[in-house]
């Protein structure tokens, strides 16, 4: 039987942006730290819960801040997002419908915070379960069970979380997290600040995100105790005042700085970290990053770093705060390829977050990953090439190896990047590197035509 082939469809030309960076240029004088990209997120939502208006300082202008904008404005919340001051206004005072749809949730783990804010607020909710991430797995069940705890009933519907209360209000309740995790802490204390009754979190998140949150919250005169302690307990009020809010610097891109002036900057020389806020980054990551031989002073409110003639191995072991954050393991790899010798590095909070090591041994990185660890040699010279971003801190991971890397080196597919770093490139420009941002062409080849018989 002849089989008449198609000739393949034309590719649908996806566009994409790239950043271009010629390695091995100095970074020199000063960058400036954002508004932290998680801690705006929890900070969106408790303004949801406010009894009026609020304002919210120091926002960084990334993609998950905008795309969590879309989210609380298609309740019929008004968000009003000035992208150049980083102030945003919340009116919560216009919700009508309590819902986060799957378009929206599915870009972003951080949406299911919607859950707690809704049922907090107003008793329901209608929220996706959000979508699946580069690693994971990334589940929700102590969100949901918790919610439950706090007298919610839950329903899976289409891949769906309705909640409702019996009553229309949350009565409260106790729930211990079992592991600890940042999202869950975040997401039950928008639900219990708003309860009937009182309510207790055990097995809490210490992060800063969760403390900056927390006491945003008892600003506006939400009764919490606890915070910063792996027990919070939380007293439910009827009103909570609208009253501005700052959110806190980013402890992530912090760091991300600190190893980017410890490869790239010229020995000797002093980078200074500005709207730094470096009591967030935990012991463990300033006792790894001091082990490594790198002079740092820690200001009030910047962060100094010498460039060292050299770099020395440092093990790290990712843990909850104060533990090494996981968010800073990729970033680390970079730093222990530039170092003296062999180390390892292990995550236990993911056990496979290591997408960005293939793309890094296309750049010469020696590295061989163990089950959920990276186990690195150092001093082997990295060469520029194309590379792909996987995730967010993969990504910037890939650009740090670029800033090190002789020649020239494309890093592809930055909307990853683009989620948490804010102006990443005119920071790095500003401060010696040349980097710039060229868009192209994503070539999305489909599946090859099934052919058709006669
Ligand atoms: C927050 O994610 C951060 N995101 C993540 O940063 C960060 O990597 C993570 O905390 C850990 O520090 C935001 O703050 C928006 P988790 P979160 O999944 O709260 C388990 C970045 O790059 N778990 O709760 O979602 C889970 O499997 C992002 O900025 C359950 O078992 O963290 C993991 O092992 C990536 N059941 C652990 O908890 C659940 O219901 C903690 O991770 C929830 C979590």
């Amino acid at each position: 039987m002849q089989h008449r082939v198609h000739t393949p469809v034309q590719s649908q030309l996806k566009f994409m942006d790239k950043l271009v960076i010629e390695g091995r240029n100095h970074l020199k004088g000063s960058l400036p730290v954002s508004g932290s990209k998680n801690t705006a997120l929890a900070l969106f939502t408790a303004a949801l819960l406010a009894d009026g208006p609020v304002t919210i300082e120091n926002i960084p202008n990334v993609r998950d801040v905008r795309t969590l904008a879309q989210i609380i404005s298609y309740t019929g919340v008004s968000v009003d997002f000035d992208q150049q001051s980083g102030v945003a206004a919340i009116d919560p005072t216009t919700l009508t419908a309590p819902e986060a749809p799957y378009e929206l949730v599915k870009k972003m783990r951080a949406s299911f915070y919607m859950l707690g804010a809704l049922l907090g607020k107003h008793g329901e909710a209608r929220v996706s379960l959000p979508g699946g991430c580069a690693w994971g797995p990334r589940p929700v069940d102590l969100h949901i069970d918790g919610m439950k705890a706090l007298g919610a009933s839950i329903e899976l519907d289409n891949g769906y979380v309705v909640a409702k209360t019996p009553g229309g209000r949350l009565t409260g309740g106790t729930f211990t997290l079992n592991p600890s995790s940042v999202g869950a802490t975040i997401n039950l204390l928008l639900a219990a600040t708003r309860a009937r009754g009182s309510s207790v979190i055990h097995n809490a998140a210490r992060e800063p995100d969760v403390i900056v949150f927390g006491e945003a919250l008892k600003s506006m005169g939400a009764k919490i105790d606890g915070l910063g302690t792996p027990t919070i307990e939380i007293e439910g009020v009827d009103y909570l005042n609208p009253v501005p809010i700052r959110n806190c610097s980013d402890r992530i891109e912090l760091g991300t700085f600190m190893i980017a002036a410890a490869i790239a900057g010229k020995p000797g020389d002093t980078i200074l970290l500005k709207n730094a806020q470096h009591e967030h980054l935990g012991h463990a990551f300033k006792e790894a990053f001091e082990k490594t031989g790198t002079q740092v002073v820690y200001n009030d409110n910047s962060v100094s770093v010498t460039v060292p003639e050299s770099i020395q191995p440092a093990d790290i072991t990712t843990a909850i705060y104060p533990g090494f954050p996981t968010d800073l393991q990729a970033q680390w790899t970079i730093l222990m390829s530039q170092a003296s010798g062999k180390s390892t590095i292990t995550d236990t909070i993911y056990l496979d977050r290591f997408k960005h090591i293939p793309e890094l041994q296309r750049m010469g990185l020696v590295a061989r990953v163990v089950q959920n660890a990276a186990h690195v040699e150092g001093g082997h010279p990295l060469k520029g090439a194309q590379v792909m971003s996987s995730d967010l801190r993969a990504s910037v991971s890939l650009v740090l190896a670029a800033l090190v890397a002789s020649g020239e080196t494309q890093v592809l597919r930055v909307y990853h990047l683009d989620r948490g770093y804010e102006n990443l490139e005119t920071k790095l420009a500003n401060a010696g590197i040349a980097i710039r941002r060229e868009r192209y062409d994503e070539w999305v080849t489909p599946t090859p035509p099934i052919p058709e018989s006669e």
